[in-house]
């Protein structure tokens, strides 16, 4: 029998684990810090699980260094955790608030004394409320120059002591949730006022990594994006042309504007048609093409399987439409009623008949992992930084205190044996962050939904203690690190 003869994961592979300021910190109006738009969101009825927000979350602002202290007897390398832009820009720009810079700072800190790496994520979708209030948020090119002051503050206070940047996490996510589904804030369903917005952000990502190397040279900075591979339901050419569609419209759209700085033509001509495409000045193409990431940072759950799309069964195509709406927003299709448009669908969602789901009707995809690390570097030519992987389940807390997650481990073990697969098939990986270090709230599914290496001691209607109680996959985990990912 044939088997894989593996490399050995780099000597300064990061292994890590990661986290965004609204699910963890809690504080919400500590300290000077002003309103998000997430603040508003969540307390909009029926748009969170029980009514969840994250006005006090697992008040991680308050108990960052008891959880630092178990990230170094894990011997984590990496910690990814992202800055509250209004903790620092209570009115999202203008007068600074110096004790959330000295927050982050502090953090920082404790994660160096610790040994642990740094990974700053400037934008996990905490957009400052006054922003949105003030300019419509990211349908106003003002809100970039607003970004670049925040960026300035942040590369000028620790630029010296955080070697890896992440401009923003999963765009394709939080821009189609935002303005198509209604499932986040600013809580729009317009596919014209997605596009432009979409494209206020790329550009407000560009002007951050040419301001970065600018003001931190030695650093690394780069998206990161959400990324899944798209399988043709068959081997019909139609289903193949299909899955290229889903893939032009749901991956490249972003990451050749991070990479190459332009739009895939195909989807751009079809939107263009649809009277949805943004509005490109010709100062854009320039700004674009001049921002060069230093890596991609790859979140990672699942890709998806399309068909081809057959007008005459539309009522089945609108079925799957809403079945990928809050949940899953991975795979989208093009909402063409809006643009009151003739076009067919470029392609159908469908089901993966050989894999299985999580509780939440995620697929379960290792080798879609490997298939992604390889599609992204084969395309890209950039390093890569696993930023998010990591199972969403129900854990069970036992009379012992213990949690016997046996069913995250698995899930773990069997993406990291992918991506090791993958190291040896050629991709140059920087590290791999599970999502996530402790349980923390899911914007949309609360506590029950939970990701953790560390489990914390609360529910949706009961905060109780908050007591961090390390898991089976904590002590799994870090026998891995401890020998670099050799028993895979
Ligand atoms: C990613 C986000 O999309 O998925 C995280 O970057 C999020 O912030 C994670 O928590 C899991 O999503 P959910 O809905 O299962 O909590």
């Amino acid at each position: 029998m044939f088997h894989e003869t593996l490399d050995s994961f780099p000597k300064d592979f990061l292994w890590g684990a990661a986290s965004a300021a609204y699910q963890i910190e809690g504080a919400f109006d500590a300290d000077g810090k002003g309103p998000s738009i997430w603040d508003e969101f969540t307390k909009i009825p029926g748009k969170t699980f029980e009514g969840t927000n994250g006005d006090v979350a697992i008040d991680h602002y308050h108990r960052y260094k008891e959880d630092v202290k178990l990230m170094a007897d894990m011997g984590l390398k990496a910690y990814r955790f992202s800055v509250s832009w209004s903790r620092i820009l209570p009115e999202g720009e203008g007068v600074v608030n110096e004790a959330g810079l000295q927050f982050y700072e502090d953090l920082v800190d404790e994660l160096i004394k610790n040994g642990v790496e740094p990974v700053l994520t400037l934008y996990h979708w905490d957009l400052p409320l006054a922003l949105q209030e003030k300019y419509n948020g990211w349908e106003s090119r003002e809100t970039i120059k607003a970004f670049k002051q925040y960026c300035e503050l942040l590369f000028e206070r620790l630029g010296k002591k955080v070697t890896y940047w992440v401009t923003f996490n999963e765009q394709n996510v939080f821009t189609s949730m935002g303005y198509r589904w209604e499932s986040h804030p600013p809580n729009v369903s317009d596919t014209k006022r997605l596009f432009e917005a979409n494209h206020i952000i790329n550009l407000a990502n560009a002007e951050a990594i040419n301001l970065f190397k600018e003001m931190v040279p030695e650093g690394k900075i780069g998206p990161s994006f959400g990324y899944g591979p798209v399988y043709p339901l068959t081997s019909d050419p139609s289903d193949v042309l299909a899955a290229e569609n889903a893939h032009d419209f749901n991956n490249a759209w972003w990451l050749d504007i991070y990479c190459k700085g332009k739009y895939p033509v195909t989807t751009f001509k079809r939107l263009k048609r649809m009277g949805i495409a943004p509005t490109v000045l010709p100062e854009d193409e320039e700004l674009l093409k001049s921002a060069k990431p230093d890596f991609l940072g790859i979140n990672y759950y699942h890709g998806g399987t399309v068909k081809q799309n057959k007008l005459e069964n539309p009522t089945e195509n609108e079925e799957t439409n809403k079945q990928f709406s809050s949940t899953d927003p991975y795979l989208m299709q093009p909402k063409d009623e809006q643009s009151q448009s003739p076009e067919v669908p470029m392609f159908q969602s469908t089901e993966n008949p050989s894999l299985e789901k999580t509780d939440w009707g995620w697929e379960i995809d290792p080798v879609g992992f490997r298939v992604a690390l390889r599609q992204v570097f084969a395309r890209y030519d950039l390093p890569l930084f696993v930023t998010e992987n990591g199972l969403g389940a129900l854990d069970e807390l036992t009379k012992e205190e213990e949690i016997h997650d046996d069913y995250r481990i698995a899930y773990l073990e069997n993406h990291i044996s992918e991506m090791k697969k993958s190291i040896s098939d050629g991709v140059d990986m920087i590290g791999y962050c599970a999502w996530s270090f402790t349980d923390l709230l899911s914007w949309l599914n609360g506590y029950k939904k939970r990701y953790g290496f560390v489990y914390v001691n609360r529910t949706e209607t009961d905060e109780k203690d908050m007591k961090r109680i390390p898991k089976k996959s904590f002590y799994w985990y870090k026998e891995l690190i401890e020998n670099n990912g050799k028993n895979i």
